[in-house]
């Protein structure tokens, strides 16, 4: 029996998808060491596991290098691969949001030309020029989007909200909600044929747990 192989998105959403696993039988001694390794196997059940940065996620399984991958919307989104997208797993909620000072809520409303930062270029082109028809200028940044437009970089951002609390902390709000996000399952194409009982099977176990 060929290795049947994860992708998973390490930190958080990894952590959950090995509890889910779990609930069905699937398990990785190893993952649960405090260990900086990338690759765990269960040798018993002919699996593998990487952890892989979550924007890396769905690359592995477009290429076939792992057969199913867990990552959130936001990623899958943002990086447009072609997949098989088989399951909302329900946990990594969160959505992705038009934030900025309260003050932009008017201007992005009656479509003035506004500069956004964000992490997620694509996803901020899909929803300005393709759903709002609003021609912006998108600023790509890294991380700590939340000071663009403190700081004077943009007038607004897009970005990932889940508490709220890292907008609240730096005097932004919600100005328009774009789509709500949750990790979901991907599986390559081919995979999807040639190990179509195993995979099938696994799908159909996870959604009875959810
Ligand atoms: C994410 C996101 C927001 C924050 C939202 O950033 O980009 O900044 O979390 O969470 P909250 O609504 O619960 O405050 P992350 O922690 O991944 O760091 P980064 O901005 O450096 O990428």
């Amino acid at each position: 029996m060929r290795y049947l192989t994860f992708a998973l998105a390490k930190g958080r959403l990894a952590e959950q998808t090995m509890e889910l696993l779990e609930a069905v039988g699937i398990t990785c001694m190893e993952m649960k060491e405090k260990t900086r390794k990338l690759i765990f196997v269960n040798e018993e059940q002919k699996l593998k596991f990487f952890l892989a940065k979550a924007s890396d996620v769905p690359t592995y399984v477009e290429y076939g290098v792992a057969d199913i991958g867990v990552v959130g919307k936001d990623t899958l989104l943002e990086e447009k691969r072609n997949l098989y997208e088989v399951l909302n797993l329900g946990f990594g909620t969160c959505k992705m949001a038009v934030a900025g000072p309260t003050s932009m809520k008017e201007k992005l409303k009656q479509g003035h030309s506004l500069q956004v930062a964000t992490k997620y270029p694509a996803i901020a082109t899909d929803y300005f020029y393709h759903k709002k028809q609003q021609t912006v200028e998108i600023i790509k940044l890294n991380g700590s989007v939340e000071l663009a437009p403190i700081v004077g970089l943009s007038d607004v951002i897009v970005d990932i909200v889940e508490t709220g609390k890292t907008l609240k902390e730096n005097g932004l709000t919600v100005l328009e909600e774009i789509t709500p996000i949750s990790a979901r399952m991907v599986v390559n194409r081919v995979s999807m044929k040639i190990e179509h009982e195993r995979i099938k099977t696994l799908i159909d176990e996870i959604r009875q747990q959810l």
